[in-house]
Formats: C-alpha cells, structure tokens, sequence
C-alpha cells in the first residue's frame, strides 16, 4: 500500500503525527489487535488530533484519512487482494479503527467549534456602555409648530378644530360668504380656477377653486348644526402669488363664534388673549382698524405694537405696529346662508396667516425657504420631536419671540 502524499499547510507537524500514528497502526493493523480502542497508536493519533487548532485543518485532515482516496479508504480497497481469512480479520480491524478515528475526528470538530463560537463572542461584544452614535433626529416644520400652539391655545378656550376640503366649491368659497359671482371682492384673492364640469359637453354650472381662504369653513360648519359654535379651521390655502412673503400654497387658521348676544367685546377680549398666549408674553398692545371684509359687518384689522429695527421686529413693545390678521362680527347674509336665523344669534369670525405667525414669532425671513424642501433649513428653523406644545407645559418650548 502506497502511502498517500499530502498537501496540507499549517498544523503540519501535527499532522504528521497523526497520520505517523496511523501508519504504525496500519502496520499493526495486519496482526491481530486485542484491544483497539485502549491501542497506543490510537491514543498517539488522538493526541495529535487535539493538537490541532482550526477547523479548517481538521477537515483536510479528515479528507486525508477518510476521503475517497484517504489513507483508511485505501486500505479497505485492498481488502481484495488478501486472503479469505486475512480478509476477515482485516476487515474488522479496520472497521473498528476507521470508527474510532471518526469519533476523534468528530470530538475534535465540536470541541474546536465551540471555542471558534467563543472567540466569537468576545470578538462580536457589544459594549452597551457605550455612547450612542449620534442619530439624525427629525425636526417639526415650524408651520407644524404653529399649528399645534394655535390649537393648544384655542383648545383651551373651548376651540374645536373643524375641517374643510382643500378643493373647494365656488359657492362655499365666494358666494355663501357674501362674496357674489362679478364682485370685485373676487379680484383681491388671486383664485386658482379648476376647469368646469362637463355633463355630456355641456357646461355645469358649478365650478371648483382650490380654496383662497378657510372661511369656507364657516358656511359648512354651519351647516352642520345650530350653535352654540366655537371652531377654529386651521389649513393649506391657495393663491396665485410668489414673492418674500407670498406662496402659492400657505396656511390660514379661521376661527368662528355663534352665540346669542355675542358683541365686538366677545371678538377683542379672545384675540387679545390670543395673541399674548402666543407671542408668550404677558401685555401686548394691540388695536383694531376698520377695514372690509365682505363676509363680516363691522370689519376690523388688529395690529399689534412692536418695535422694528433694521434686523428685527420685537413684538411687544415699541411705536411701531404690525397689522397680525383679519376680523369681524359675521356679515347676516353669511348666517343665512348658513342656514342660521340672524335675529337669533350674532357672532365673530377672524382669519390669520400660519405662515406669517411663524415668520414673526421665530424670525424668518422668507416665507418661500418654507416649501423648499430644505433639511439644513429645517435644522435651523425646526423643533425638537418630543417637545410638545401645551398651555400648561409651554408653548413653544424656547421662550421667545426672536432667535
Ligand atoms: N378670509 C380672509 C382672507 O383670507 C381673512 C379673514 C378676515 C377671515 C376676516 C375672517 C374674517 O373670518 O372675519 O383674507
């Protein structure tokens, strides 16, 4: 029997052993072995098996041993070639011995992946002391801001929200709020017009915008019940404008109050408490200016007192005034038109700009940064996720009015 060649690198030296072990036992193999597994040559070739380090030079060693052209394989091939009785002693003997070198082979497979599982183990360790990596941290879009601050407050004036929808029919956007079709009032909000309905190529009469304004709101609230009402309708509004301070697309917020006996009192003691609820401060001069609105009988305009410099406008203080929004008590015709008996009941109405509110109270300059999608931006001017705006555990959570 030709002794196999083998290419095997690293664990040479215990490799040579082992398969040394063998050989001898090869040799023993052809006399008559009482007692293979207590054998010296067994035990040899176990102790150089428990040597070896990785598993990878087990395996080729047990290819070398057991493989198809291995050291035991060839043996049991020439089987053949020996007599019956030498044959059937043989045979057994070398059965018990290629069982005994799987079972060592085996043994040492698990032991060495085992310790290959630990090594990795330690390797792989998290260190949960570790500091945390910094994150990317998501930031609330100073509108969203707004929006939850508007709510807080008016929420805790006994607000509800209401909602409208964005594409909007003429009739609730213009003619239900007094604003009739030809009225020059039309011309002051710059609509965007969706195409007429067909019905069968002919014309229908109703015709869509996107929605100038939330006052649209007020008719369908209306509708839905009598009063008492108490709403605020914040949401997107749209006009065909683009400069520093106009988006084609910005945000109102309408607020509506039905009552009986409701007066102008009503009307300023609420914005008064408004808007020093939300420029955080505790006086705040404000005034009413006359003006129109075709929806509310008297109109006003309230400003209020700041102090603008070359940089900045301080809210709060000042010879200056900043006009902040749009009101008056709700126009008759309005209440009619939905559906309301303006005998009965009498009420206030107003309409302020989200976006505006954000400008002043945070100090941006262009309102056109608002919609450009821009992360460096909204790492700026944006609010950490977790701090919530509520009357009891602060507002705008940084306290003032000017970064
Ligand atoms: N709808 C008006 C606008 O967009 C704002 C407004 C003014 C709303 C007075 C009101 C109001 O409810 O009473 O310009």
């Amino acid at each position: 029997m030709e002794n196999k060649k083998l290419d095997i690198t690293g664990n040479e030296e215990n490799l040579d052993k082992a398969l040394r072990a063998l050989e001898v036992y090869r040799e023993s193999a052809k006399k008559v072995v009482e007692n293979i597994y207590n054998s010296p040559e067994i035990k040899a070739f176990q102790k150089a098996i428990q040597a070896i380090r990785d598993s990878k030079s087990l395996e080729d060693i047990r290819v070398s041993v057991l493989g198809k052209k291995g050291t035991i394989t060839e043996m049991m091939k020439n089987l053949g070639s020996l007599s019956v009785e030498e044959k059937k002693e043989m045979g057994k003997n070398l059965n018990i011995l290629k069982s005994e070198v799987e079972k060592v082979l085996e043994e040492q497979k698990s032991v060495l992946e085992e310790s290959e599982l630990d090594a990795k183990l330690i390797e792989e360790r998290i260190d949960v002391t570790l500091p945390v990596r910094p994150e990317n941290q998501g930031r609330i879009h100073p509108v969203s801001k707004i929006y939850e601050e508007v709510v807080a407050i008016f929420g805790q004036m006994g607000f509800s929200v209401a909602e409208g929808p964005d594409i909007e029919e003429d009739f609730y956007n213009f003619t239900a709020l007094n604003i009739p079709a030809n009225h020059p009032a039309r011309q002051m909000h710059d609509t965007f017009y969706l195409p007429k309905e067909k019905d069968g190529g002919k014309e229908i009469d109703d015709s869509y915008v996107i929605r100038t304004h939330t006052s649209p709101v007020q008719i369908r609230t209306m509708e839905k019940g009598q009063p008492p009402i108490r709403i605020i309708a914040p949401g997107r509004t749209y006009r065909s404008d683009y400069d520093a301070t106009h988006t084609p697309m910005f945000h109102q917020v309408e607020g509506l109050v039905i009552d009986k006996n409701i007066t102008m009192a009503h009307l300023k003691g609420c914005l008064y408490d408004f808007v020093k609820a939300f420029f955080e401060l505790d006086e705040i001069p404000v005034r009413y200016r006359p003006s129109f609105f075709p929806f509310t009988e008297p109109s006003a305009e309230m400003d209020i007192g700041c102090l603008k410099t070359k940089n900045e406008i301080k809210i709060g203080g000042g010879d200056d005034w900043l006009e902040i929004l749009g009101c008056g008590m709700v126009h008759p015709n309005v209440l009619r038109a939905g559906g309301i008996d303006p005998d009965e009941y009498q009420g206030f109405a107003f309409g302020v700009g989200m976006d505006r509110l954000a400008m002043l109270k945070y100090g941006i300059p262009d309102l056109r940064t608002f919609f450009e999608s821009d992360v460096r931006w909204l790492k700026n001017y944006g609010f950490a996720p977790l701090d919530e705006s509520s009357m009891t555990g602060g507002l705008s959570n940084n306290g003032g009015i000017t970064r």
